[in-house]
Formats: C-alpha cells, structure tokens, sequence
C-alpha cells in the first residue's frame, strides 16, 4: 500500500464521528484497522478532487465512512451527470461506472476492481439486441441499466428498478404500442408488465443474488415474526414480489422503511442493505436474510484506496459506442419518477 497506515492518535480523534455511527455493526478490534484507511481515503479525495459514489449494498464501512454520494442505481447516474469533481471512484459494480463515464466522459471515473460485474449485465449482448429487433421490428427496446454500453447502445430507453414502471409507461405511450422489448431481467421485466398492463417480451437474465429468495421463504419469516413487514426489490421472482407488502428500488426500501418506521422489517434483498439502513433507524428492528452480492463485495476499502493512490482502474468506453448508449440513458433521466 505504500505509506504505513496506523491507528495513531491523529487518526482516532479525525475518525470517532464515523465510528459512532457504525459502531454498532463493526467491532472495535476491526475498526482499528479500518479507521487509518478510512482517513487516507478521505484525504485523498480532497487532494485530488475526488468523489466516491456508493451504491446501497457497499458495506457499512464503505457507505458510511468514504462514500460522498450514497443511492440507488438511479440516484448514483444522476449525480455522476451533476458532479462538478474531475475524478468519480464508483464504489459498485461495473454497469455503473460504465454508466458515471457515458454521463460524464470528461471525468475520470475509477473502479476499484475490474472483475465487479453483475449476472444481469453478463447475460445479454448487442449482437443479441440487434437480433432481437430482427425477431420484433418497431417495438421499443427498454433496457435496464444492468447492462453493458454495447446493449445499451442498441436500445430506445433504459430504466432502474426505480423508474421501470414510469419508463415503460412513457415509452409504450410514445410508440403507441401495448408491448415493449425490456431486457435483460426476465423478473423485472414481469413484475413490471403485473404493474402496468404492458406486455413484456424479455430475456433469459436473472440476478444471482435475488433469484434465490423464494415465496415460502418469505411466508416462514411471516410465521417466525408475527407482523414483520416485508420490502422486496423487484429483481425478485414475480412470486416472492407477491408475498410481500412492498417492492421497489434500493432507495425505495429504505425510504419506506423511513418514512413508516415499521416495527420489524425484513429486506428482501443484498445483506449489506439492512445494516446500512439500521444505521439510520436504530428503532427499527432488522430481520437479515445474508444473500450476498459477489460482485459488490469485490469493493473494498483497501481497495478503494490503492485505487485513489494509483488512478486505477480507468473505465474506459469506446467514445462511439457511448455517445450511442447516452442517448437511452438521458431518455430515462428525463422521465419524470
Ligand atoms: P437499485 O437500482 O435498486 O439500486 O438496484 C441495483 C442492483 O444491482 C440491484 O441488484
Ligand atoms: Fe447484479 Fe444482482 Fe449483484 Fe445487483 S445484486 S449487481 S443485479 S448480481
């Protein structure tokens, strides 16, 4: 790593503010060792200019500590396009670097580590779009942002789990059809259509982390904890979205949990969201099914910063191919949620 980091006295006193809020979830013993690093992060984001954009599911370490800008797949390219920092450190998975760079190809933008990547985004390519079209000539292609430039490129619109049902409406308004293409998230994709009435034709794409919860699973933890209140994200089998009292984005699950501060909730999700938001709502207690996103958890904070250190690893996109893939992004952002 360079210069050796340790607990000194200077790095306790410029980290106990972030260490009350988390000191809950993380043992003394292990904060010891992240606190030196967190304080090197910290200063060289501000020597360089830096901003760290964390999604949701970093753990608690990352989101509450280094990360300047904390959301959803939505919130994060929002505020990639609206950044006035030179350098973006995504601390997430690689769709969504690629994202920050298509919004705001004069920045630099670092991803920690290359092999982050999504099940989703690894399922579809735009060879296979253009086939897609082919097979569906004028439908309209709607894209979740899981996905490389490449597919994004071949598509009329893109969405979030957070905008998918208001984008899928406008689109279908806009071509004045009944049906859209929407790739590549066959879940999404139909608890999408269950919401709007607008016919999916999908793709063969899963998330590994939530394809896995199943509806009795979510009928057991009703029966072990009378009254718990279920969240569900909707990469979630149309059937698991079914058991639960709500589905919606990241930010929607923990804005529902904010705003209605429920008893007990289970998030039906990535783990490291309930502790992120416990961190908020102490009163609330947290039931925690542990599905773990593999390619999150790539992101780490030892790795974040020997990527401030040594400006790596740049994402790069091919400057056609994301001037192509732009142009669905901002379609999306100009949607009204
Ligand atoms: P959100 O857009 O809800 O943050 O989801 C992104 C993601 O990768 C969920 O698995
Ligand atoms: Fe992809 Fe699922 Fe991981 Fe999200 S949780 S990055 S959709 S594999």
């Amino acid at each position: 790593m360079g210069v050796e980091l340790a607990y000194t006295d200077a790095v306790a006193r410029a980290t106990e503010g972030l260490y009350a809020k988390v000191a809950n979830f993380i043992p003394k013993a292990e904060w010891i060792a992240y606190a030196p690093v967190i304080a090197e992060i910290n200063r060289l984001k501000r020597e360089k200019g830096a901003v760290i954009l964390a999604h949701n599911y970093m753990t608690p370490e990352i989101f509450h500590c280094v990360g300047d800008f904390m959301g959803d797949s939505l919130a994060l390219a929002r505020e990639a396009a609206r950044t006035d920092a030179k350098i973006i450190v995504q601390a997430g998975v690689h769709f969504m670097a690629e994202t920050s760079k298509i919004l705001s190809p004069q920045k630099t933008v670092l991803i920690p580590s290359m092999e982050a990547g999504c099940s989703l985004a690894s399922s579809i390519t735009g060879a296979d779009v253009r086939l897609l079209k082919q097979k569906y000539p004028g439908l309209p292609v709607v894209t979740y942002v899981n996905t490389s430039a490449d597919v994004k490129a071949e598509s009329d619109i893109c969405c979030t789990s957070g905008n998918a049902v208001r984008v899928v409406e406008a689109i279908a308004r806009d071509f004045g059809t009944d049906t859209v293409i929407m790739i590549p998230d066959k879940y999404l994709a139909r608890n999408v259509a269950a919401k709007t009435g607008v016919k999916v034709i999908t793709w063969e794409g899963a998330c590994e982390v939530h394809e896995r919860f199943t509806a009795q699973e979510i009928r057991d933890y009703r029966a072990a904890h009378p009254g718990i209140v279920v969240l569900a994200h909707p990469e979630c089998p149309p059937e698991v979205v079914a058991e639960a009292d709500f589905a919606g984005s990241t930010a929607a699950m923990i804005n529902y949990v904010g705003s209605h501060k429920p008893r007990r909730v289970v998030m039906i999700t990535e783990c490291s969201m309930s502790d992120n938001v416990a961190v908020e709502n102490p009163d609330v207690e947290f039931v925690r099914p542990c599905n773990l996103c593999p390619h999150m958890k790539r992101i780490t904070l030892d790795g974040i910063l020997h990527s401030l250190q040594t400006m790596t690893h740049e994402v790069i996109v091919d400057p056609v191919i994301a001037a192509r893939a732009k142009t669905p992004i901002d379609r999306m952002l100009a949607v009204k949620v």
